[in-house]
């Protein structure tokens, strides 16, 4: 995706940048002054869409104004600044960070992979919202998946279903994608098979990650002929063509038919979260091949029809896995089965239907918001609908009561703890790169997401004493 690119090149500018915004220094509270901040923002007078039920005819002068705190994802070109006119109202959008303490200011937008406790836009004034923009992974920032953490937002766009803005069915494009004609026949993938190609894919750079997926590899290997091409688990070289890893990825479409040719792909996400679901399961999908999946534990809840993908967790062992699959390899009519889902008749899951058409986003559709946009779009909405009620209220408080708080909760994010993808965590190795690295960033995850609730409740305005506050509630805790 191209937001993605842009993020991974922005990111080491970003660093640069942030340090000297992120130092010790307190909070400059001079731009607080009306108008002050603005004084050097170039507005950029665009006659974007307004959508059919905007009337806003407010100068930009007047509107409330968005700001995201992580610049490198400001969905504007150029200029730092832009006036949006969405569908029921019109805010300014800046990716100017002089404004965060502006009275104007009433929403700060947040990119979940770069939110940093100790880089957060403090002290958090009473009219603020913040907003979360979080669609990768949860192994990115745990802290998001702590109560403490993802309270802090009000509103959220997360691949939930229960976030306010949902993007669950990110990585899927459109349902034709799905219904793409299998490329590699089952009669083609039999004669592989017959020429010594295992049954099963594996292709994986990304090690020890919070799934812990290479732990249950490893171990289904003993039991079934599983081809891994990858860094992690490799058993096989990649053919030449294919080596420069800049190729071995994406849908270019001679990796596409290098492993079209297999009949089951593993497709282990490398975070667990309810609704997680990336390319890795989507993409055998569209090839025509059967994903084995683990990733978001409701993963049923999205599928085609109830056979069409197999997923680890009905099985209790790597070794039932494995049988499973070599009776399938075995079974054309019961495989084919499997791909019943490219008849579009045969697809049945109304919520997959239904998510797909009623999403406002669309991914490479020229004629919908991409999600950045989109979002961005309905924290204006509601913002202006949270302002007009609260200035209705304060002129008649008897006739129209304080509008409700509005605040996320845990089923936004709410990732579960890793845990070994096999065996039991008291049996490994304490030198273990996944046990080193995993467990222990969750729950540092959590003394982050408190320190951060500390540092608002004190109203500090230098996010960088985060660490002597999560000191001090150690301190407490042991003195307990
Ligand atoms: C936003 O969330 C915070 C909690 O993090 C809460 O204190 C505040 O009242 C919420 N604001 C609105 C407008 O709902
Ligand atoms: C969490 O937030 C959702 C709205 O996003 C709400 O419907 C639900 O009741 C909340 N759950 C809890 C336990 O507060
Ligand atoms: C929080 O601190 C800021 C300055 O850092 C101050 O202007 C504001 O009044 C404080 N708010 C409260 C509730 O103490």
């Amino acid at each position: 995706m191209a937001v993605k690119v842009v993020f991974v090149l922005c990111l080491l500018l970003w660093q640069l940048y942030v340090v000297p915004c992120a130092g010790q220094e307190p909070v400059d509270l001079s731009a607080f002054q009306p108008q002050s901040a603005l004084t050097d923002m170039e507005f950029v007078s665009v006659s974007s869409y307004r959508g059919p039920g905007n009337t806003d005819t407010r100068r930009n002068k007047e509107l409330p104004i968005l700001l995201w705190w992580s610049g490198n994802l400001f969905p504007h070109f150029p200029g730092d600044t832009e006036r949006v006119d969405c569908a029921r109202s019109s805010c300014l959008v800046t990716r100017n960070r002089k404004v965060q303490l502006h009275r104007r200011t009433t929403s700060i937008i947040f990119y979940g992979t770069d939110f940093r406790a100790y880089e957060a836009p403090l002290p958090r004034l009473a009219h603020q919202t913040w907003a979360l923009f979080h669609e990768e992974s949860p192994m990115n920032n745990y802290l998001l998946s702590h109560g403490p953490g993802i309270r802090l937002f009000n509103y959220t766009a997360t691949f939930r279903r229960e976030s306010d803005y949902p993007l669950t069915l990110q990585w899927l494009p459109s349902l034709n994608y799905l219904l793409q004609p299998t490329s590699v026949s089952l009669e083609e993938k039999n004669s592989w098979r017959k020429a010594g190609l295992a049954p099963v894919l594996y292709m994986q750079s990304h090690c020890d990650v919070p799934s812990d997926r290479d732990r249950y590899v490893r171990e289904l290997m003993k039991y079934i002929q599983v081809d891994s091409y990858g860094k992690c688990l490799n058993n096989k070289p990649l053919p030449d063509y294919l080596e420069d890893t800049s190729t071995a990825t994406g849908e270019d479409q001679r990796f596409m038919s290098f492993v079209a040719r297999y009949k089951f792909h593993l497709a282990l996400e490398n975070g667990l979260c309810p609704d997680y679901m990336t390319e890795k399961l989507w993409r055998p999908m569209h090839q025509g091949c059967v994903p084995i999946y683990k990733g978001s534990s409701s993963v049923g809840d999205w599928l085609p029809n109830k056979h069409s993908a197999i997923l680890l967790d009905d099985f209790a062992s790597p070794q039932e896995l494995a049988k499973f699959i070599m009776d399938l390899d075995n079974d054309d009519s019961r495989y084919l089965q499997y791909l019943e889902y490219k008849t579009p008749s045969k697809i049945t899951n109304l919520r997959l239907l239904e998510g797909l058409q009623n999403r406002e986003w669309g991914i490479n559709d020229m004629s919908k918001p991409n999600y950045l946009n989109g979002f961005e779009c309905f924290v204006c909405d509601r913002e202006n609908e949270r302002l007009t009620a609260e200035k209705k209220h304060r002129r008649e408080p008897d006739k129209y009561p304080e509008p409700q708080t509005k605040m996320a909760n845990n089923t936004h994010m709410g990732c579960p703890l890793p845990s070994p993808a096999y065996g039991v965590i008291e049996e490994i190795d304490p030198n273990d790169g996944w046990l080193q690295m995993w467990p222990q960033d969750y729950w540092q995850s959590l003394d982050q997401a408190k320190g951060l609730v500390s540092l608002i409740h004190h109203n500090e305005s230098d996010p960088g004493r985060l660490w002597q506050h999560i000191h001090r509630m150690a301190v407490n805790r042991n003195s307990q």
